[in-house]
């Protein structure tokens, strides 16, 4: 495998936006601009309240639908949680772990990102695990050992089948809604990085097949130069994927 036969996934982050009455316009504006665009698969990941709505909307669509997060346990008095079967049974097909703004305000870790993504695997979702340095990380000269650790922790007990079905984005934390992107050489460059990680866990074969997304401030201005480069197979987009014309022009830039 390798980029021309490896998958493309664009994916929105919506992040905490969009009411169920306002998620069903955006999906419903979105449907018809991206009919018969199978050069990439094309996600929403949307809060959960909104997810029965966008389900019934995108079935039968090229819309596909995710979570921005999901508990490790099964079932059992966690007040507040959502499980992965809950997920499941709502038609539910991706979920978003580990994002930095868990890491930031929730108090997410590494090892809870490694609970996570094993719950999700198991209950037949398909992860987006995401890793990504913050600007004092990169100033220091890290970046490659923390995304390294980020990837190694929370790939943990996780087996090469199982390794296959996840997808990894690549997000540096001083990109995330600053209007500041990653040049397309430190997103190839990093996504490489993971790409190593996972070569060295897993086997080139594995390595080549998973799908790593840069996310950062991706918009239809610089999507298609981060999207030709050789380690980046998609995007996971937050402010550009609230608007409709903005998101579809991003999925033009992957077809
Ligand atoms: P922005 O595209 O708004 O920078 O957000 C990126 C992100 O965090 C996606 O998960």
């Amino acid at each position: 495998m390798n980029k021309a036969t490896r998958k493309a996934v664009i994916a929105g982050n919506w992040k905490m936006n969009m009411t169920p009455s306002e998620a069903l316009k955006l999906v419903s504006e979105l449907i018809p601009a991206v009919q018969g665009k199978n050069g990439c698969e094309i996600v929403v990941c949307v809060p959960f309240v909104d997810i029965p709505a966008v389900v019934a909307a995108a079935n039968g669509t090229p819309v596909k639908v995710g979570a921005q997060n999901v508990h490790f346990m099964e079932s059992g008095a966690y007040t507040g949680e959502i499980s992965a079967s809950m997920l499941k049974e709502c038609g539910v097909e991706y979920v978003v772990i580990g994002h930095s703004e868990r890491r930031q305000y929730f108090g997410e870790t590494d090892e809870t990102v490694n609970l996570r993504l094993k719950a999700a695997l198991a209950a037949g979702l398909t992860p987006i695990l995401c890793v990504g340095e913050l600007l004092t990380e990169r100033d220091q000269g890290i970046t490659a050992e923390v995304v390294s650790k980020q990837t190694k922790v929370a790939l943990l007990g996780v087996a090469p089948e199982d390794a296959r079905r996840v997808i990894i984005a690549y997000e540096p934390v001083w990109a995330i809604g600053t209007g500041r992107t990653a040049t397309s050489e430190q997103a190839d460059e990093v996504c490489g990085i993971i790409r190593a990680v996972l070569a060295d866990l897993y086997g080139k074969d594995t390595a080549e097949a998973v799908t790593i997304q840069y996310g950062g401030s991706m918009k239809p201005s610089n999507a298609a130069e981060l999207l030709a480069q050789y380690n980046v197979d998609g995007g996971l987009i937050g402010g550009a994927s609230l608007k409709a014309s903005d998101f579809t022009a991003i999925i033009d830039a992957a077809q």
